[in-house]
């Protein structure tokens, strides 16, 4: 999948394909106008009010504290991006906005999209880390607790898809007694596996802030297995994680290091699973088909300039792993996650 301007007439499609639409112009200014509608209304609450019911615009408005002017325009906006319907002046969500965007939807992608405020401005540092070399230092720089629980709620609404189908993937072929979640934030990973595997523990590692986070989201999110998960804090590329473990996760964690970091990460892990163990990483690997790839080349700028990782290719981390002494490779692209693969390799 990419994002694109889609031909909407067969007279656009013949357009488009002589090549006389000027895409740099579409490509730019439309698609950062409609992403920025889709967040505005997000946050000023236009999905979570029409959860409620269909509304006009004049009752929306009242609502939510907005001129009438700005806020029509937004809804037209959010409208023809295919988020919002209306019917005789009345608006109400269309099918994809109920499952993904409103907060009382289990699959509601709202914090991730506010995540995006935040990744807006750093993405005005691109040409400067590109001229330079140099990235922001995301952990060390995200201070501020309000922008922690942007980034791990964020990612918390992306893992619950994803973690659901990883389970049911049946990477895991025994009954896993312990698991490491390394980086595991939130720790949606986690309570996922600890639902699947009723007699297992786990171990969150991650640093301070994400714990605090992460703590949040399990007492309100995951009530039935609170008391099987616990947080370890600590520094990844310092720090002791213990030894004894049946599953190791590494889930959007690699694309933060660099490669001897990671290399030794996966000697370490080598020292910490059980023979027979199960090492599973889930990334945007580069070169594994045109989806990953393309999504992987974009969140590459994202960690370009926020982080000294990339997005590693596929046969890259595959070396990584036969070296730490890694057997029985495997990787399996993610259905719900277009673009994310995940690593399944075992200590035997
Ligand atoms: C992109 S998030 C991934 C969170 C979760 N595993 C997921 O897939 O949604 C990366 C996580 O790694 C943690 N992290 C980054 N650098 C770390 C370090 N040096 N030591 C411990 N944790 C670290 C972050 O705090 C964050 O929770």
């Amino acid at each position: 999948m990419r994002i694109g301007m889609i031909p909407q007439t067969v007279l656009e499609w013949f357009l488009s394909k002589m090549n006389v639409i000027p895409f740099p112009a579409e490509d730019t200014f439309v698609a950062m106008m409609q992403t920025r509608a889709i967040m505005a209304a997000n946050r000023l609450g236009i999905f979570t009010s029409l959860a409620k019911g269909p509304a006009s615009s004049a009752e929306l408005a009242r609502d939510l504290s907005c001129q009438i002017r700005g806020l029509e325009a937004l809804l037209e906006a959010v409208k023809n991006a295919g988020y919002v319907v209306e019917q005789k002046g009345r608006y109400s969500l269309s099918p994809r906005a109920r499952k993904w965007v409103t907060p009382d939807s289990s699959e509601s992608v709202n914090w991730f999209i506010e995540f995006n405020y935040d990744n807006w401005e750093r993405m005005g540092n691109l040409e400067e880390s590109v001229k330079t070399g140099k990235s922001l230092d995301l952990h060390a720089q995200l201070l501020d607790i309000t922008q922690w629980r942007r980034y791990l709620y964020g990612l918390h609404d992306l893992s619950r898809m994803a973690a659901k189908e990883i389970v049911l993937r049946r990477l895991v072929r025994s009954s896993p007694k312990l698991l490491l979640d390394i980086g595991g934030g939130h720790g949606g990973y986690s309570a996922a596996f600890c639902r699947a595997y009723p007699h297992l523990k786990s171990v969150i590692f991650d640093l301070p802030q994400a714990i605090e986070i992460g703590n949040e989201i399990i007492r309100k999110h995951y009530g039935d297995v609170t008391d099987r998960i616990e947080f370890k804090e600590g520094d990844i590329t310092k720090d002791s994680w213990g030894t004894g473990y049946d599953v190791v996760l590494l889930m959007n964690v690699i694309h933060h290091f660099e490669p001897e970091q990671i290399r030794q990460i996966f000697g370490k892990i080598m020292g910490t699973i059980n023979s027979g163990g199960v090492l599973l990483i889930l990334d945007q690997l580069n070169n594994v088909n045109k989806s990953t790839s393309y999504l992987a080349s974009m969140a590459e700028l994202l960690f370009l300039v926020m982080t000294s990782g990339r997005s590693y290719r596929f046969d890259t981390v595959q070396d990584w792993l036969t070296e730490a002494g890694f057997k029985n490779i495997r990787l399996k692209n993610l259905r719900v996650g277009p673009g994310a693969s995940v690593l399944a390799a075992e200590k035997s």
